[in-house]
Parts: structure tokens; sequence; C-alpha cells
């Protein structure tokens, strides 16, 4: 099993990917950090602690970490999207959470020392908490195996503006602090999250299922009608659980060669862009001598399909 530690701004997708680090046997989950994002940090720890307690993994150290960008400007957050609770209005007001008394930063180098070489980290929220951490020791990247992001767009078109991606486009600033840091990292971007697509059809499998199941399946229904509004169709992007599949080998991917990500931190646009040299022929993209960072840019169909099953189990 890979041991991983997710980091997470919950939010509808990010809860069906905290239930699939929860229930697959092929992830060892040690921790969560919530950053500020789809909602603000306490409501995204909340909703976290529910998910985690709902899946039974209530014993997960929960830490709470930034509540807004780099560069100290207010937070926006997304209720159109997931709600003003995060979770399309599904979540528990009489929950009581269990958090961690240490930080999010805190949280994550500690569990670098624990699991030092071995520690995958998995960002699917805006990265202020990873800058946060690395600016506190710079070292982290010699005991982490690899960043995986779920953010970006290196082909396809941004979900929050023309060309940028709501993770990225919510924090330019720590984005390119991660980019820059020496870890390998993987970006998980639209170019492949806008092709794992969950529809009423995965909705009716989740309701028929367990506890999990008929969670999953009220949450979606608030971001199936955002997508509609957005797209035209019922079908929605399965961002943060594709990124953790990807992270742990649940699914099989085509990665770019090495490249440079560079993020766009202008006030133009462009804000928020993911930069790269992945342009011209699909396939014949250019080696970067020197270059750390890989793209997917392509995933096997079907992991959608397996995901269900396994939160309708
Ligand atoms: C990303 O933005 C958030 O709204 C989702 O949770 C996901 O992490 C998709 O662009
Ligand atoms: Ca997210």
């Amino acid at each position: 099993a890979t041991t991983v530690l997710l980091d997470v701004d919950t939010g509808i997708d990010d809860a069906l990917a905290l239930f699939t680090a929860a229930l697959s046997n092929q992830i060892d989950l040690v921790g969560c950090t919530v950053v500020w994002g789809n909602v603000d940090v306490e409501q995204g720890a909340r909703n976290t602690s529910e998910v985690l307690q709902l899946a039974g993994h209530g014993d997960v150290p929960i830490a709470i970490g930034a509540a807004g960008p780099r560069n100290g400007l207010p937070a926006v957050f997304s209720p159109e999207v997931h709600g003003e609770d995060g979770l399309g209005g599904c979540a528990d007001t009489a929950h009581v959470p269990t958090l961690a008394s240490e930080s999010a930063v805190e949280l994550l180098l500690r569990l670098s020392h624990e699991h030092a070489g071995a520690l995958e980290i998995v960002a699917v929220g805006p990265l202020t908490n990873l800058a946060a951490a690395l600016d506190a020791d710079p070292t982290l990247p010699e005991r982490i195996r690899q960043v995986t992001i779920m953010g970006g767009a290196a082909l396809a078109p941004g979900n929050v503006s023309e060309t940028a991606e709501a993770n990225i486009w919510h924090d330019p600033e720590a984005a390119q602090v991660v980019f820059d840091a020496p870890w390998e990292l993987t970006m998980v971007g639209l170019d492949v999250t806008m092709t794992s697509l969950i529809t009423d059809e995965h909705r009716a499998r989740l309701a028929a299922g367990g506890a999990i199941g008929r969670f999953s399946d009220r949450i979606l229904d608030y971001y199936l009608a955002y997508y509609e509004g957005f797209s035209g169709e019922r079908a929605s992007g399965n961002h943060d659980a594709l990124a953790l599949a990807v992270a742990t080998g649940l699914v099989k991917t085509t990665l770019s060669p090495l490249v440079d990500v560079h993020v766009n931190c202008s006030d133009g646009e462009a804000r928020g862009r993911t930069v790269t040299t992945l342009e011209g022929a699909w396939g014949q993209w250019p080696e970067q001598p020197g270059a750390r960072h890989r793209v997917v840019m392509e995933v096997e169909p079907g992991f959608e399909e397996r995901m269900i099953d396994l939160l309708a189990s």
C-alpha cells in the first residue's frame, strides 16, 4: 500500500477522494491537512472529519492549515460549485469534528519524518499549505517520495477562466513555490480529470449501496447541477479522486516527458494558467533538458467505474 497524506479543501469531489483513500486496500492514509479553497478552512476541516468518520477512519489525524492565499489577499470560495457548506447542503450541522492539535504544517513535517522516503503527498486544493511547509522546512522534499497535485490544465481549457483551473487560480503564487521545489511532481490537470466523468447513472449505483454510497449520491446531486449549468450536461469531473488514483497506481497513465510547469502570476486574464512546452502534435512533445515535472496527458478509461463500485460496496 502507498503511504499517503491528502491535502484537501473538502468539497464534493474531495469527499469522493477521501472515501476512496479510506476504502482502498492499496492506500494507507496517514493524515489529512486542510486548506482553504472550496470553502473556508474550518468548514473544510469539519467536512473532512465528517467524511472520514463515516468511512470508519475517524482515527486519521486532520490538521487545519491556511485560511487564505499566500499573498494575503482575501480568500474567495466556490459555493456555487460545492454549496455553502462544501457538501452540496448535506453537511451534518451537528457533527462534532475531531481535529489534531497541531497545525497542517506541523502535521505534514512530522509525517515526513515518520515516513521519510515513503510519503506520497496528494494535494487536491490550492497549494498554500505545501508552500508554507516548504517555507518552514526547505529540506522537506528530501523526505517525500513524490507530490501529485490535482490542478492546472496543460492543453485543456480552464474551469474558472478561459485558461486557469480552480486550485491553481486560487493561489498561483503558492503553486509556483510548489512547482519550483526540488521534489518529483506529477500534475493531474483538467486534461485528464474532465475525461473521468460522474453521471446520474453512477449516482443510482451509489444510492443502492451502503451509507458511504448513499451519502456520495446525495452530495453529487448539487455537483451535477452545477456542471449542467456550466457545460449543459449532468456530468462532473472526477478531479480529486483521479489525482489520488494516479499517485497510488490505481489507474494507468500516459505521462508527458519531463517539462517545467510555470504558473502565470500576473494580474491579467491568464492569472493562474499553467504554462508548459506541451504543444503541437499530440505525443510529439519536446524533451526539456533539466526539467522536473510530469503532466498526465491521458488515463486509461474506467477508473470512475471501479471507484463507484468501491464506494457503493
Ligand atoms: C478542483 O477545484 C475544486 O473545486 C475541486 O475540489 C477540485 O480540486 C477542480 O478544478
Ligand atoms: Ca479539491
